[in-house]
Formats: structure tokens, C-alpha cells, sequence
């Protein structure tokens, strides 16, 4: 799918995740839903959504122990827990691109995927496709899914994004989240890290990527960059907070925060 792009938008900005909150940041998620709108409204492209989780996945995942695998029947009920709470973020963010007049969907990945050890080896895409072309705007997001080794896994948005950017032939990522792209050490633990423009197999180990700052199962920044370092497609990591950012980036702008190649 030639123009397709794929927009993730980080579990760090469109909930409180600094605050471990449960609630949707409706200004930022608002905002970014009438940026979407703007820049469809200027270009026709296909577009795929795929969303994080903050705490509505983030912390039912941890408390149940989800990312360690099926070892007790409690993580069942974790399991069904953390995916409704998931369903319920889902079900926000598509009302919120469909009030700014988006055509979007909700689309549920643990109903179609299945993982073995962590990775998707089974996400059929024939219905995928058929969606985006005829102009509707999929809404996929982390979720709970069955594991073929280990019972039960988390996938992560991070691991999702890339493995439809393959499949789908996507022409762009873009990956939306609360800093301004990748620095040479966490920006929330030192004030004087500076942004790296642009990540290539040249400079990725002279980094200090770390996880995440708040409750993170899948891995938060440094499981981003090495998911996006392996495909062989243009992705870029830019901030949500700064207004104009996300509308600039599907109409193509590029050198918006941190390329990665
Ligand atoms: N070197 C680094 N450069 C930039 N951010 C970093 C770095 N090291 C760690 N981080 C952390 O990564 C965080 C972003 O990743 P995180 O997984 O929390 O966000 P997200 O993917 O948007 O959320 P979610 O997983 O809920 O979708 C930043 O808030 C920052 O604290
Ligand atoms: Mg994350």
C-alpha cells in the first residue's frame, strides 16, 4: 500500500501515564485527533492508527503478571481485566478521532493475533487491508493475546507498528510520544540530554536509551528503537506536546525529532 502511514501514538501522551492515572489526557488526545483531521482534510493517504497503553495496560499487566507468561489461573482474570481496560482506552480514542471528524474504527488485535515468545507470527491482514482501502481509519493498540509458548503475552503497540509497517508496505512510521524524539540519555532524568536527529547502526550504542520513567511492561523507549532499527522503513519519532508537530509529519515533513534509518 504505497502512501499508507502508520502513526503511533504513545500510551504517554494521550493518558496520564506520568501521574499512573487511568484517564484519558483528553486536551493532548483532543488535540492531536483535530491534527489528524487537518492533515486528511489537506492530503489524501491511507492511514493506520495504532495506540499505546499507559496505565490502563501498563499496570492490570504488571499487577497480574502478564508479561511473565501463563503460570496460575489469577492471570486469566488479568487477562480479561487488562484487555477491557484496553478496550475502554480504544473505545476513547476512536470517539475522539471520530468528534474531529475522522472516519476511524476500533480494531481489536487479540481477536486476530496470535504470538510465540513475545513475537506475532500470526496477525491475518486481509480485512486490514480491505479497510484502509476504502478510507477508514483502523485503530489497533497493545493488547493482551494468546502465546503459543507461553500461554499468554503482551504486544506491545512498539512491536505491532513495525510488524504491519512490513506486511502492509508501508511508506512511513511516525511514532508520537511525550519527548521530543531520542537523546543521549533519558530527558527525564538529565536536564543537559541532548536530541540525536537522526539513529543509525553508527551511533545506537554510544546512546544511553532507557526504558521508561513510569510503569513500562514492553520495554518503553529502548524496545521502540531496536523494533524500528530493524525495518527497512523510514520511521520517526517526534513529540505529541508540541502543537502542529503530528499534522506537520503526515503531510510529509521530515527532521521533526529523531529519525531513525
Ligand atoms: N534516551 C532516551 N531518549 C528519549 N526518551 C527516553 C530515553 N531513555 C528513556 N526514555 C523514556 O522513554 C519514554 C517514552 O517511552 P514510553 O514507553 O514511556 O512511552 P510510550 O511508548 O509513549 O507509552 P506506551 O508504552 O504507554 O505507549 C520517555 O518518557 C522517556 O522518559
Ligand atoms: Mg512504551
Amino acid at each position: 500500500m504505497a502512501e499508507l502511514i502508520i502513526l503511533k501514538l504513545g500510551g504517554s501522551v494521550i493518558t496520564k501515564k506520568g501521574e499512573g492515572k487511568a484517564e484519558v489526557n483528553k486536551e493532548v488526545l483532543e488535540r492531536l485527533a483535530a491534527e489528524i483531521s487537518e492533515a486528511r482534510k489537506e492530503k489524501e493517504f491511507p492511514l493506520m492508527i495504532v495506540h499505546g497503553a499507559g496505565p490502563f495496560g501498563h499496570v492490570p499487566a504488571k499487577e497480574y503478571g502478564l508479561h511473565e507468561g501463563l503460570k496460575d489461573e489469577r492471570q486469566i482474570e488479568g487477562f480479561s481485566i487488562t484487555h477491557h481496560s484496553m478496550e475502554k482506552l480504544n473505545f476513547l480514542v476512536v470517539e475522539a478521532l471520530r468528534k474531529a471528524g475522522l472516519n476511524a474504527m476500533e480494531f481489536q488485535p487479540s481477536s486476530i493475533g496470535i504470538l510465540r515468545n513475545e513475537e506475532l507470527v500470526h496477525f491475518p491482514t486481509e480485512a486490514l487491508e480491505g479497510i484502509l482501502n476504502i478510507g477508514l481509519i483502523p485503530v489497533a493498540y497493545g493488547d493482551v493475546l494468546v502465546d503459543e509458548k507461553k500461554g499468554i503475552s503482551i504486544l506491545s503497540g512498539d512491536h505491532l507498528v513495525p510488524y504491519l509497517a512490513k506486511k502492509l508496505n508501508a511508506s512511513r512510521v511516525i511514532i508520537v510520544t511525550d519527548v521530543a524524539g531520542i537523546f543521549d540519555s533519558n530527558p527525564k532524568e538529565n536536564k543537559d540530554a541532548k536530541l540525536i536527529p537522526e539513529i543509525n547502526s553508527g551511533n545506537i550504542d554510544s546512546l544511553n536509551i532507557g526504558s521508561s520513567t513510569s510503569t513500562d511492561v514492553t520495554g518503553g523507549m529502548q524496545r521502540k528503537v531496536r523494533e524500528l532499527m530493524r525495518l527497512e522503513i523510514e520511521s520517526e519519532i517526534i513529540s505529541a506536546l508540541e502543537p502542529g508537530l503530528v499534522k506537520k509529519a503526515l503531510l510529509g515533513e521530515r527532521n521533526l525529532g529523531t529519525v531513525i534509518t
